[in-house]
Parts: C-alpha cells; sequence; structure tokens
C-alpha cells in the first residue's frame, strides 16, 4: 500500500551487498550451462528449496559451491549488470559493494578478470542508471592472513580503483585480531576499511574491529547490543552499522521479524542502515528488506527515511556528492 510505494521511492545508498550473494537461480544456471560447470541441481527450483539454513555456515557453503559458474570477465560484468538494474527498480542512488576475490582465485580464475568485469558493471551502472558505485574488497577470514596478505598484493594494480578493504565469511572462531596487519597495511594505502562482526561473533570481535582493524563501518554489529558500553561507543563515534533483516531472520541470527532490534539499533541513537546481503539467497532486495523490517517493528516514515538518510551519512562518499542526497 503507501507505505510500500514510499519505501520503493525513497532514494537510498546500499553498504552492505555481496556481489557473488546476488547470484540468482537463473543466472547460475545460465552461467553453468554457458560454461559447462557441472551444478548438483537439475533446476531453478532445486536450487531455491535448497537454500534453509539455521546459522551462517550453512549459507556459506552453498553460496561458495553458487560462484563456482562465474569464470569470465563477462560473467562477472553480467553479475554485476544484474544486481545494479535490480537495485535501480528499488531507488538506489548509490552502492559500495563486496567481492570475494578469493573465492575465485582459489579456482584459478585471476583477480584481474573478477576486477575487470565488476569495474565494467559499475562503469555501466553510472551511465545506464546514474547509480554511483565502488567496490570493496573482502579478505575471507576462514583463511589465514597470508593468504589475505597475498590477496592483497595481487589487487595492487587496481588499488586506486577500490573504496576499500572488508572482512567476511564464517566469523565464529575467526576473530579480527587474525586479520590487524593486513588491515593495517589496506589502511596506510589509503583504503577504507570495514569488517563483519557480532553477526555470530561476541561483543569482544566488534571491540577488535573498532580497535585492531579500525574500522570505519560495521557489518551487522547486532551482537554489539549485548554490550551496553560498546553501545555507547557507537553511538558516540557516530559509527554505521550496515544492518540485514532478511538475512539474520534467513541465518536465525534473530528468531522472527518482529523481535529485529531495528528500531532499537536507532532509538539507542546508532547510525543503523538497512541491507541485503546476500538478495538472492536470503528472499529480498533492499526495499523488501525496508518492507520487511517496518512490517515486523512497525517502523513509520519518520523511521524509514532516518534509515535511508543514516545510508547516505554512513556511504564513503565524498562530501559534496553527499550534500546531493541529503
Ligand atoms: N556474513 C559473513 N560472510 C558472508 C556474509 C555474511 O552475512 N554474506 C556473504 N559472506
Ligand atoms: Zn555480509
Amino acid at each position: 500500500p503507501a507505505l510500500d510505494r514510499f519505501i520503493l521511492a525513497l532514494p537510498k545508498a546500499e553498504l552492505h551487498l555481496h556481489i557473488e550473494g546476488s547470484l540468482e537461480p537463473e543466472l547460475m544456471m545460465a552461467l553453468a550451462r554457458r560454461n559447462r560447470v557441472d551444478l548438483p541441481f537439475r533446476t531453478v527450483e532445486e536450487v531455491r528449496a535448497a537454500y534453509q539454513f539455521s546459522r551462517l555456515q550453512d549459507f556459506l557453503d552453498i553460496y561458495y559451491q553458487g560462484a563456482a559458474v562465474l569464470r569470465t570477465a563477462e560473467d562477472f560484468r553480467d553479475l554485476g549488470r544484474a544486481y545494479f538494474d535490480r537495485a535501480a527498480a528499488d531507488s538506489v542512488r548509490h552502492a559500495e559493494i563486496f567481492f570475494d576475490p578469493q573465492t575465485h582465485t582459489a579456482r584459478g580464475i585471476p583477480i584481474g578478470i573478477v576486477m575487470e568485469g565488476l569495474l565494467a558493471a559499475v562503469e555501466e551502472a553510472r551511465v545506464r542508471h546514474g547509480i554511483t558505485g565502488g567496490l570493496i574488497l573482502c579478505f575471507l577470514r576462514h583463511l589465514d592472513e597470508e593468504e589475505a596478505f597475498a590477496t592483497f598484493r595481487a589487487a595492487e594494480p587496481w588499488l586506486d580503483r577500490l573504496l576499500g578493504v572488508g572482512l567476511d565469511s564464517s566469523e565464529l572462531g575467526h576473530p579480527p585480531a587474525k586479520f590487524a596487519r593486513v588491515f593495517a597495511a589496506a589502511g596506510a594505502a589509503g583504503l577504507k576499511r570495514v569488517a563483519h562482526a557480532g553477526e555470530e561473533g561476541p561483543p569482544a570481535y566488534v571491540t577488535e574491529a573498532l580497535d585492531l582493524l579500525q574500522v570505519d563501518r560495521l557489518d551487522h554489529g547486532n551482537r554489539a547490543l549485548e554490550s551496553p558500553e560498546l553501545v555507547a561507543r557507537l553511538a558516540r563515534d557516530a559509527m554505521t552499522l550496515t544492518v540485514c533483516p532478511l538475512s539474520n531472520l534467513k541465518l536465525c541470527v534473530v528468531d522472527a521479524m518482529d523481535a529485529h532490534p531495528i528500531d532499537r539499533m536507532l532509538a539507542l541513537g546508532l547510525r543503523a542502515t538497512i541491507n541485503s546481503d546476500d538478495p538472492a539467497y536470503f528472499g529480498g532486495y533492499v526495499a523488501d528488506n525496508y518492507r520487511a523490517a517496518a512490517a515486523g517493528r512497525g517502523l513509520d516514515r519518520a523511521a524509514l527515511g532516518q534509515l535511508a538518510r543514516n545510508s547516505f551519512l554512513g556511504a564513503f562518499l565524498p562530501e559534496a556528492d553527499l550534500v546531493q542526497h541529503l
């Protein structure tokens, strides 16, 4: 109804989107055919039926498997194009996109293939939709820091075309501290730093992301709410949290959408934003996430407007571009 139209039309920035997580089953099947890659699924329905998760690792296993169909720069461009076309329909004006080079280099795909395909999609989105975009290179935290360094060195020729670095994959048992040196190197190279923390991991991982990785933004951050001191610090520092409601529901970070803490975050003075994380796997793009959170928690236009405003405030936009969006 009216609130849905308001949500759809609301100009937004998307700050937490894994491009490999935007691979829809239809494109997965088409690329499998194009590249002669074997999948354990025969139909789109079989793929969707497999998307039942009770924790982060259940999802990651199937997400890395799906990414195996991506082989050429054209594949990565097509993946990015599909995301930006869908984001444009949700009134996304700016998107900062995660990608996982190690998922591809481990299969023998050179990082340059990934970079060139995704950079082409970003440029195309600017021309076709007027969406500004940038890429954030994520290190896989289940691998060791030496592998992260090797990835960072391999990305050297493209560093001036990256917004920043991030940290994703299996959180528990892989604290931010493990990546302190490679994040310091990224900071010294002038890159922004973000990290997933407090999705499944404890509040101490959020503190480590702040103190040891010097993050400019926090991805998820849900479990920070368990620590009043940490909440006070995040509020005081106006730290942006990239919250992902449908992801939280699908990965059982929350039991139900009516138990989601998004409005509590705003009430605590946190700069929370709404994002889609892995929309092809979690059942919705960014406007679907706003709608689900609004329905679950009874968010009004003022709260939804604040969340959208926060998304631009939390973006890595030059001041001159930021004012255009506020
Ligand atoms: N958490 C950790 N790793 C990920 C996620 C996530 O939500 N999505 C894709 N990789
Ligand atoms: Zn994520």
